[in-house]
C-alpha cells in the first residue's frame, strides 16, 4: 500500500464503506449464494469448480483453490491489474465519492463529467416548455422528475461539451461518451433535443438514456456511448432505487423502459428494474439473484416481446432462477397499464403470472400431438434440460415438461447426454450429492458399509473414515486433514448444502440413488472385465465354467 496521509486513510475508509465487495466481484464473475457466503469460478487460476469464496460481513475474498485473497481494493488491483490508487479511484468513482487529485487517473473524470452533465441537463429543462410538457404528458410528477433527476439536452450542437471543455479535456470528454468528434474534427454534443435519463451503477451516473421528444428519423433512444463505466449488459436501470423494495418483497419486476420502470414507482411498485434495451444477461440475472431469486418479466405484450421472453427461458433455467411471466393487456406495457388501472390491478397481473417454464412448454407445444411432432419438441428442450446442474431439479423440469407436452414420464426421458463425458459429470454430481447429504445427516455414515465402500470412489472414503473417527467434526476441521484437491471438493459440495432436501424422507432417498448409481456402475465394471477375461481364457483354450458362473453371480447382485 502506498504511504497515504490520514486524510487518504479516511477516504480508503470511506470508498470500502460505501460499496459492497460483493457488488464489485460480481461484475467481473457470477457469484451464487450458499450459506453465509457467495461462491464462483476463480478469476485468477483456471478452475472448473467454485472454491473462490466472498464474505459479505467481513468483505473479504479467498480463494481456496490457489490461496488469493484480499479486500475489495486488492481485488481490483490484481483483476484489472492497476496500483492502488487507480483501484481506490475506481471504486471511488462507483461509490460517488469525489477524489479531486485522481482526476488524471484511467477513468479520468467520467463520474465528475456525468455529474456535472446532469445538473446542465436538469438546468436546460427548468427552462424548455415542450419537454416539460411532454413529460406532463407521459404522467411524470415534478417528484419523479426530480428523484430520477431527469433533464433536457438542448438542440445546440455544442453548449454542454463548451461547458465542460472549461473543466475537461476533450479526450476525457469522448471517453466518457458524452461528446463527439464530427466529420469535420470538431467536437460536438452527443446528445441534442432529447429527454435525458441518468443511469446510475450504485450511487455513481455511469450513463444517459435521452428520447426524442417529437417524431422524427432519429432514433427514439440513444445512449452514452460505451465507456469502462458503461456497459448494457452490466446495468439495470432502477436497481439502486428498487434494491430495498426487491428484498422486501422476495421478488423483482423486469420490464424493458426507463418509462415503464418510473411510471411502476411512482405508483408505488418499488421493486421494478428496466434494462437498458439489451436483453436480460447472466450479468444481469446474477446482480438480481443477489436480492432474489424470482423475476417477474413484464416484457411488452407484443410478438417482440413475446419472442425476447421465451428467449430467456433457458437462462433462467441454467440460473436456477423462478420465471414468472406477466401478461398485461394486449397493447399495454407496464407504464400505460399502471396509469390506466393503477396499482392493485397491476399486482393482481403479477398474482396471476404463469411460472415461466410452463409458459415456455406451451408455447414450444403449440399444438403438436403426433409422436414426432412431440419429439421434435422434445429434441428442443433437451438441451436446456441438460444444462440443468442439479439432478433433482432436472428430474422435476423434465417431468413437468413430460406432463405439458403429453407424454407418460418415464426415467427415460431425463434429459441425458449418455457420453462418457456426461457418466463423468453424473459421477461428480453423485459424489457431491453423497457428500453434501453426509455433512447434513451423519447418520448416513451407517448406511456405508464395507461392501458399499467397495463401489464408492475413494475420494468419499477418505472424508468417510475421517468422519468415522469422529462424527462431530466440523467442515472446516475435515477440510484441514484432506489434501488440496479432496479438500476443494468437499467445499463445493458443502457450499450446495442449500439444496439438501430438509425432509429426511426424501433425503434418504436421495442418497440411497446416488449410493445405487455407485454399485450399479461398479457392477458394469465387474461384467465389463469378466467378459474380457472369459474371453481371453476362451482363446487360451483352457475351461470357462468358474468364469461364467461367476458372471452369473455379479448379473444376479
Ligand atoms: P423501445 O424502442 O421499445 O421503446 O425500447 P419504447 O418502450 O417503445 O419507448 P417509449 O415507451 O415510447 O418511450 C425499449 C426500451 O429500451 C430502452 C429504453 O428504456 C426503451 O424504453 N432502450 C432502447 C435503451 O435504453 N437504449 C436504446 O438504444 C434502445
Ligand atoms: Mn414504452
Amino acid at each position: 500500500m502506498p504511504a497515504i496521509g490520514a486524510d487518504w486513510s479516511s477516504i480508503v475508509f470511506r470508498v470500502k464503506d460505501s460499496v459492497d465487495i460483493v457488488d464489485i466481484i460480481s461484475e467481473y464473475i457470477p457469484l451464487r449464494k450458499t450459506g453465509n457466503n457467495f461462491v464462483g469460478l476463480c478469476p485468477f487460476h483456471s478452475e472448473k469448480t467454485g472454491s473462490f469464496s466472498v464474505n459479505q460481513d467481513k468483505q473479504f475474498f479467498h480463494c481456496f483453490g490457489c490461496g488469493v485473497s484480499g479486500d475489495v481494493i486488492e481485488f481490483i488491483k490484481m483483476q484489472e491489474r492497476v496500483d492502488f490508487k487507480d483501484a481506490l479511484a475506481k471504486l471511488a468513482y462507483r461509490a460517488g465519492i469525489a477524489l479531486p487529485s485522481f482526476q488524471d487517473s484511467f477513468i479520468g473524470a467520467i463520474a465528475n463529467i456525468n455529474n456535472d452533465a446532469t445538473d446542465f441537463f436538469k438546468q436546460s429543462l427548468k427552462q424548455s416548455n415542450i419537454p416539460l410538457e411532454y413529460l406532463k404528458k407521459r404522467g411524470i410528477s415534478k417528484r419523479s422528475i426530480d428523484e430520477f433527476d431527469i433533464g433536457y439536452s438542448t438542440s445546440l450542437w455544442n453548449d454542454l461539451t463548451q461547458l465542460l471543455l472549461k473543466k475537461y479535456s476533450k479526450e476525457s470528454l469522448i471517453k466518457a461518451g458524452i461528446s463527439v468528434i464530427g466529420k469535420d474534427s470538431k467536437i460536438y454534443d452527443r446528445f441534442r433535443s432529447r429527454i435525458m435519463i441518468p443511469i446510475k451503477n450504485g450511487k455513481m451516473i455511469v450513463g444517459f438514456g435521452g428520447r426524442i421528444i417529437t417524431e422524427s428519423d432519429q432514433a427514439k433512444y440513444l445512449n452514452t456511448a460505451a465507456t469502462e463505466a458503461f456497459n448494457k449488459g452490466k446495468l439495470l436501470f432502477g436497481l439502486e432505487k428498487a434494491k430495498d423494495g426487491i428484498l422486501k418483497s422476495d421478488y423483482a419486476v423486469i420490464c424493458e423502459g426507463y418509462f415503464d420502470m418510473i411510471a411502476l414507482y411512482e405508483n408505488g411498485v418499488s421493486n421494478a428494474v428496466a434494462t437498458l434495451g439489451t436483453a436480460l444477461s447472466a450479468f444481469h440475472i446474477s446482480k438480481i439473484k443477489r436480492l432474489t431469486n424470482k423475476i417477474y418479466f413484464c416484457y411488452d405484450t407484443d410478438e417482440a416481446g413475446l419472442k425476447a421472453m421465451i428467449k430467456l427461458i433457458p437462462l433462467l433455467i441454467k440460473n436456477e432462477v423462478i420465471g414468472k411471466v406477466v401478461r398485461l393487456t394486449p397493447g399495454d406495457d407496464p407504464d400505460s397499464f399502471i396509469r390506466k388501472n393503477g396499482k392493485e390491478s397491476f399486482l393482481r397481473k403479477i398474482e396471476k403470472a404463469e411460472d415461466a417454464f410452463d409458459f415456455w412448454i406451451k408455447s414450444e407445444k403449440n399444438g403438436a400431438v403426433t409422436v414426432s411432432e412431440k419429439s421434435i419438441i422434445w429434441k428442443k428442450i433437451a438441451p436446456v434440460l441438460n444444462s440443468v446442474e442439479d439432478i433433482r431439479i432436472r428430474e422435476m423440469l423434465s417431468e413437468r415438461a413430460g406432463q405439458l407436452i403429453g407424454v407418460p414420464y418415464t426415467r427415460a426421458y431425463y434429459a441425458k447426454k449418455g457420453t462418457e463425458d456426461q457418466k463423468h459429470t453424473d459421477s461428480e454430481k453423485a459424489e457431491k450429492i453423497i457428500l453434501s447429504l453426509i455433512l447434513s445427516y451423519r447418520t448416513f455414515l451407517d448406511k456405508i458399509d464395507k461392501e458399499t465402500a467397495s463401489c464408492l470412489p475413494a475420494r468419499i472414503n477418505r472424508i468417510v473414515s475421517i468422519l468415522f473417527e469422529n462424527r462431530d467434526l466440523e467442515l472446516s476441521e475435515i477440510m484441514m486433514m484432506l489434501d488440496k484437491d479432496d479438500s476443494d471438493v468437499l467445499c463445493i459440495a458443502a457450499s450446495e448444502h442449500s439444496a439438501v432436501p430438509v425432509d429426511s424422507k426424501k433425503a434418504t432417498d436421495l442418497f440411497d440413488e446416488c449410493i445405487n448409481y455407485y454399485k450399479m456402475m461398479r457392477n458394469r465394471m465387474d461384467r465389463a472385465l469378466l467378459i474380457k477375461r472369459i474371453k481371453s481364457v476362451a482363446e487360451q483354450g483352457k475351461p470357462v465354467g468358474d468364469l461364467l458362473k461367476e458372471q452369473q453371480d455379479i448379473i444376479k447382485r
